[in-house]
């Protein structure tokens, strides 16, 4: 089979390589039909993580072609969403539903330890805990989003405990903030929204959002009366965010982490911390407890899911599908590669 693979910083082939088989009883192979690319997926083929060669991808649909003997919930020729993030579904921690919690530790698709969901064939372990049949009334691009970053936008908002009404500024407005801004707004909070990117701000701001010019800081004061905002949201991942993040929010507030940050540690000013009595949380999505809250609200119109994917490229023009999502341009926002 073919899948996508960064051989080296700026470098994407499409190699081919043996289909996968099945790892175990609880396993099952998934044949993709489409497969996003996630800022993630970035973060190699930009040299953040010099990891390579990797089989990239971790957002995938697509159709059940092999099940193992033990899976339960599942048969060949069902249509199905693979959590990005995977658990062995059987512990403690799995029972929580968010696969991060995994006592085996959680392994996420396209990053080393499992295959990449950019391919013909993934192999899915434990198969019941990590697929979801493709509900009644969730188009195929809702479903790619609730692999990962319906999943992870939903994460960041309701993690900053913000209450209705109160502001949330979102930085970054990738595929991730434009659903950490759809998110916070489905919570009724009062959403600022920023990137360097004019036309992502304006996205943003057609969802609901208000848009921030240029100075996150004075704009947030200004917005807030000079109290700060009740939390800020890092959809980027860069050092100087996070910065931002500190300095817009309002004492007694939450900065809200998604955005993939680096190898490097960012020096974190506890004694600003705690005097201004912050709250920090860091959040990889709880995908598969994401799917109970999320799909009510996508079927009642409550968040809409159209408008992030921008465009579809042949999974033969993978290099040219990452080169275009790399640029960050105002309309190439989020990629579908189709087997
Ligand atoms: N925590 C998770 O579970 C999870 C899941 C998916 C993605 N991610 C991470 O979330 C981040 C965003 O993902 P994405 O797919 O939207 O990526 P993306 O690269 O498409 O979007 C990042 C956006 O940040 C903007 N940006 C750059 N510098 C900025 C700044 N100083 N201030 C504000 N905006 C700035 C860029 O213009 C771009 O629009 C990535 O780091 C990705 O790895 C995390
Ligand atoms: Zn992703
Ligand atoms: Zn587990």
């Amino acid at each position: 089979m073919r899948t996508v693979t960064v051989t080296a910083s700026g470098v994407v082939e499409v190699i081919q390589v043996p289909d996968p088989t099945l790892p175990d009883a609880g396993s099952a192979i998934v044949q993709v039909e489409a497969a996003a690319i996630c800022g993630s997926d970035l973060h190699f083929y930009e040299g953040d993580l010099p990891y390579f060669p990797v089989a990239v991808g971790h957002e995938a649909i697509g159709r059940v072609v092999e099940v193992g003997a033990d899976v339960r919930r599942f048969a060949v020729g069902d249509r199905v969403l693979v959590s990005s993030v995977a658990g062995c579904g059987d512990c403690v921690g799995c029972q929580t539903r968010d696969p991060v919690a995994c006592l085996a530790g959680a392994k996420v698709f396209g990053a080393g330890e499992l295959g990449g969901a950019q391919s013909d064939l993934l192999a899915v372990p434990a198969a019941d805990f990590q697929l979801l049949t493709i509900p009644e009334g969730i188009s195929d691009d809702a479903a790619l989003l609730l692999t990962d970053n319906l999943g992870t936008g939903w994460a960041a908002a309701t993690r900053t405990d913000a209450k209705p009404g109160e502001t949330v500024v979102v930085l970054g407005l990738g595929a991730v903030g434009q659903c950490a801004v759809r998110a916070a707004l489905a919570l009724d909070l009062d959403v600022l929204a920023f990137d360097p990117v004019p036309g992502r701000v304006a996205m943003a701001v057609g969802s609901g959002a208000k848009a921030i010019e240029s100075d996150v800081v004075a704009e947030v004061m200004a917005a807030t009366g000079g109290r700060g905002a009740a939390a800020v949201i890092d959809a980027v991942g860069h050092n100087n965010t996070i910065d931002t993040a500190f300095a817009a929010v309002r004492a007694c507030g939450t900065v809200s982490v998604v955005g993939i940050h680096d190898l490097e540690p960012y020096p974190l000013g506890i004694l600003m911390g705690v005097y201004r009595s912050l709250t920090l949380r860091m959040t990889t999505a709880p995908v598969h407890r994401s799917w109970d809250e999320l799909i009510p609200l996508i079927t009642q119109g409550r968040i809409d899911t159209e408008g992030i994917f921008t465009h579809t490229f042949a999974l033969d023009d993978a290099a040219a599908a990452y080169a275009a999502v790399a640029e960050r341009s105002p309309d190439c926002l989020k990629v579908k590669l189709v087997p």
